[in-house]
């Protein structure tokens, strides 16, 4: 995305690490609301099917997923359209330069969020129109020019409520599973030399990412469900008991039997991790939301067997950790396999704020290649071999047999390689490339006479 990427702001590495963890806000709060979202869609749509006249439970059922958590625009705006913005623009600045097409895949995923919304909330209006013509079809005359009139426009708005219903499934589906897709591809940096567009739907770790997304999705819209309408706002329903009884029940054996499943995916997510990312941080993750899901579990059993309904609001803030500890368990991932690039992107920054300097007549304070020595090298490397570093004196003379002394040696240190097994590899300094030529040109300076 060539007019994203214009958008970067060269940022120092202390930001772009603070921007993963605004990284793991954006991705909980985007899954938890797109997975009540989908879940709560495709269970309207189910049981719209199911009905045979406007006014039966499964009818209700219908109206009522659809209105879980659509009662606003403003909700779909704050939790679903701007945290998926901020993701796009954290990954294209996490990404900047990266040679892969996540931030291409985000936007198509956005795209396709975008027009399910504006399906979304026209089938929901369709939805509670049909309640009302069915409802005025019986109360008018059968023979009434009016009643015709109440028929044709209700014929047309169950075609507007069976296309928008569906569509919007399907749309959300769709963007979602990219989305996933290309979250979980920008987690295993190896995969991208020969990942495409297949790899990021149909490669096993995303159709498995996705399959947990799923679960996570219908096991925490039957939650909210029975959070939100039988609990939070079960005063001004005015529901049949009959219809509480029928609700009730589905939503929680189908969180039950979603919550069983959901353990195994996040388990099975561990193997899809690149062994060099995973760290004891990521076990504890995965850990924890085991843990939680098993007091959740708990709880659900208890509103089903106990009829205390109130337990239900424990299930629902525990599942919001849960959303919020698969978020960290992907974002961990990605930021391990993407360290080094953070450093490549500081430097970047450097040179930037160099230029930027300049350019406002402030000059740079003048590199002093002797500073940077005692500052930043001589902690390691002394006048005598350590444990730590080899001492310069004794490996310079290699570098100064070359042609080209001043160069080698700068590509070493903006690059550092293993080089003798004695030591452990040099890490990288993050040095400027003027400030590499500095401490190269001090090092030949004080070593050449030797
Ligand atoms: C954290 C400790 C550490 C710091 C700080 C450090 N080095 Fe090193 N350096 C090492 C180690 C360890 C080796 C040996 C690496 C090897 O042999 O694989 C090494 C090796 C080298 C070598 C020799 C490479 C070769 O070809 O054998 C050069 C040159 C060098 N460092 C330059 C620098 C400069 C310049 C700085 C400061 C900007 C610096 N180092 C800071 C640990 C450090």
């Amino acid at each position: 995305m060539e007019f994203l990427d214009k958008l970067v702001i060269p940022q120092p590495d202390y930001n772009l690490n603070l921007l993963n963890y605004f990284l793991i806000l954006g991705l909980t709060i985007f899954l938890a609301y797109s997975g009540v979202l989908f879940g709560s869609m495709t269970l309207s749509v189910y049981f719209r099917n199911k009905s045979k006249k406007a006014t039966d439970n499964n009818a209700k059922l219908s109206r009522d997923y659809a209105d879980l958590i659509t009662d606003n625009w403003i909700y779909s705006f704050g939790l679903g359209i701007v945290p998926l913005l901020s993701i796009i623009f954290i990954y294209t600045q996490l990404l900047h330069k990266q040679p892969v097409a996540i931030v291409t895949y985000l936007t198509i995923a956005f795209l396709f969020y975008l027009i399910s919304l504006l399906l979304v909330h026209k089938y929901k209006k369709s939805l509670h129109l049909s309640l009302l013509f069915s409802a005025l079809k019986n109360k008018v005359g059968e023979s009434d020019e009016v009643s015709a009139e109440i028929e044709s426009l209700n014929n047309s708005t169950n075609t507007t409520k069976g296309m928008t219903g569906t569509w919007s499934v399907v749309l959300l589906f769709i963007s979602m599973w990219i989305f996933v897709g290309a979250v979980t591809f920008a987690m295993n940096p190896d995969s991208w030399v020969f990942g495409n567009s297949l790899t990021v739907l149909f490669s096993g770790a995303s159709i498995l990412k996705f399959l947990q997304f799923i679960t996570a999705a219908l096991a925490f819209t039957a939650i909210s469900f029975v959070f939100r309408n039988l609990y939070w706002d079960a005063e001004r329903k005015h529901y049949t008991e009959e219809y509480v009884e029928y609700a009730k029940n589905f939503n929680l054996w189908l969180a039950l039997v979603t919550g069983l499943i959901l353990p195994i995916f996040i388990v099975a997510s561990l193997f899809i991790i690149p062994k060099t990312s995973l760290n004891p941080q990521i076990f504890a993750a995965v850990l924890l939301s085991l843990l939680l899901l098993l007091v959740i579990l708990q709880q659900i059993y208890l509103v089903l067997k106990g009829n205390k309904n109130s337990f239900i609001r424990y299930a629902f803030y525990s599942f919001i950790v849960v959303f919020f500890l698969m978020a960290f368990i992907d974002k961990a991932a990605f930021s391990v396999g993407n360290r080094a690039h953070v450093l490549v992107l500081d430097q970047e920054y450097k040179v930037h704020k160099e230029e930027f300097l300049a350019s406002l007549g402030i000059e740079a304070a003048p590199i002093d290649g002797a500073e940077i020595y005692t500052g930043r090298c001589a902690a390691c490397h002394r006048d005598e071999d350590s444990p730590l570093a080899p001492a310069h004196k004794n490996i310079m003379q290699k570098y100064l047999d070359q042609a080209d002394p001043l160069t080698a040696l700068v590509q070493f240190i903006q690059n550092p390689t293993p080089v003798n097994p004695q030591w452990s590899p040099m890490p990288n300094q993050g040095l400027t490339p003027q400030e590499a030529q500095a401490v190269a040109e001090y090092m030949l300076e004080k070593y050449s006479t030797k």
